[in-house]
């Protein structure tokens, strides 16, 4: 009996210890310029790791190159199209001829590997979220459709088509990236016809887990068919723009109807058919990533009212969930994904923050930021500092070498599931484009 609870005491101490010394230590911090310019060229380093690594065809992206637990060493369409977006901004900043080429072949590989995966044979055909590394798509159970995948791919690639059309490359859009052929020949334009006539239908959301009618998922189907009806005109398909964008037109009503004016709040998911149904706040990063992806216009822009209230809630929620979030001393608050949350990359057993939500909400302060910079300069400096505040708590959690996983483990700091997630790194180089952009607004002001 003695010696059992002997055990007891010395095991607890025993764990108590082992927390507190793997507690990630509040170190002095870089000031967060000096961190964000080493961070931007790993980022970048780490991001151009996934393309196509070895023992993959052409055009993959992978989302990570973790292997097991959990594996993701796979072509995610939503993934892929988030990150090729920031290979088509990596190459409008490009400051060689050398350097644009680069970019410019990954994302040809990217669109005709796209082709290519809209052409197999897949189980719930282009809403299918999932490819594997050799071009098949993947079978294994899963929540299938996944409708904002077309749609974000079509946004990455008709922004490119632009910028391809204002080089002189008209043949090359034509042939391989939007023809007005029906049925659709080409890579934008089979996702436009796949999100003009689809929107309507349930989907999972981008979680993978609800089928339903989601705030993400449409924000970014309209923006596809926004962006996708000016390429329809550039390239003498006036039919197919109004049809675009009628429906993106028909898509607002849907969206609209997300704002619950009791709750103050974008609900991020309406109509439930099936998938988890523990999500009861409805209080989700997803909406600030639809946002973020989506707003075209004045449309549910970063400063629109009903965005703060939500983004207010969310911070809120996460701050007072997370352990990691009671502790003193560390910069800013470290945000999951919703606050029911409970996948933890390698089980269940509770949400963590991740870093691509903590990475959003910086985003949104800058683009505040930005909002202000023309007017309210005090206001518009208070938003940038509360973005580095989010960058800072990135910083705080990120492993020594600036490698950037999936998740933060919520009670002891360090990264945790699935390492050197692409999207990670995608989220840091928006964040802080953001960032840039928000200074230089301030300084010709
Ligand atoms: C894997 C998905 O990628 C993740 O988002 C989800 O939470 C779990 N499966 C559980 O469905
Ligand atoms: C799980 C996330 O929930 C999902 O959004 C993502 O596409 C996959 N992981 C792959 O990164």
């Amino acid at each position: 009996m003695k010696l059992q609870v002997f055990a007891i005491l010395i095991f607890g101490f025993l764990s108590v210890q082992s927390h507190a010394a793997k507690m990630r230590e509040i170190k002095q911090l870089l000031p967060a310029e000096a961190w964000i310019a080493k961070q931007t060229a790993i980022s970048i380093e780490k991001l151009a790791e996934n393309i196509h690594p070895a023992g993959t065809v052409p055009g993959v992206v992978v989302a990570s190159p973790q292997r097991a637990n959990p594996d993701y060493f796979r072509h995610w369409i939503r993934d892929a199209a988030l990150v090729m977006d920031v290979v088509f901004d990596l190459h409008e900043r490009a400051q060689s001829p050398k350097e644009r080429q680069r970019w410019d072949s990954l994302l040809k590989s990217y669109a005709t590997f796209s082709r290519e995966n809209q052409m197999s044979y897949a189980l719930t055909g282009l809403g299918e979220p999932i490819f594997e590394v050799n071009g098949q798509a993947f079978s294994g159970p899963w929540g299938r459709p996944q409708n904002d995948g077309p749609a974000l791919r079509a946004i990455t690639l008709t922004r490119w088509a632009q910028s391809l059309l204002d080089r002189g490359e008209k043949a090359y859009v034509l042939t391989h990236l939007y023809s007005s052929a029906l049925p659709a020949s080409t890579v934008i334009k089979a996702d436009l016809e796949y999100v003009s006539h689809h929107w309507g239908a349930s989907s999972f959301d981008l979680w993978e887990e609800v089928r339903g009618q989601h705030f993400f998922t449409m924000m970014v189907q309209r923006r596809a068919l926004v962006l996708g009806a000016d390429l329809a005109d550039r390239l003498k398909d006036p039919q197919a723009a109004k049809w675009y964008r009628q429906q993106a037109k028909a898509l607002e009503a849907r969206i609209d109807s997300h704002w619950d004016a009791s709750k103050q709040q974008i609900l991020a998911t309406l109509d439930r058919v099936e998938g988890a149904d523990y999500k009861h706040s409805n209080l989700d990063v997803a909406v600030l990533l639809g946002v973020l992806h989506g707003s075209t216009g004045n449309y549910f822009k970063a400063n629109d009212g009903r965005v703060l209230l939500t983004v207010e809630k969310l911070v809120k929620a996460f701050k007072n969930l997370y352990p990691i979030n009671h502790r003193s001393g560390v910069p800013g608050v470290a945000i999951g994904r919703y606050p029911e949350d409970i996948y933890a990359g390698t089980n269940f057993d509770g949400g963590n923050p991740w870093v691509l939500s903590t990475l959003a909400l910086a985003q949104h302060c800058y683009l505040m930021a930005q909002e202000h910079a023309g007017g309210n300069q005090k206001q518009a400096r208070r938003w940038l500092e509360a973005g580095d505040e989010f960058v800072q708590r990135v910083q705080y959690h990120a492993n020594p070498d600036g490698s950037l996983s999936e998740q933060i483990n919520r009670h002891n700091g360090y990264m945790v599931s699935a390492r050197d997630l692409t999207w990670s790194y995608a989220s840091f180089l928006t964040a802080v484009w953001a960032r840039e952009k928000s200074v230089q607004m301030l300084k010709q002001k």
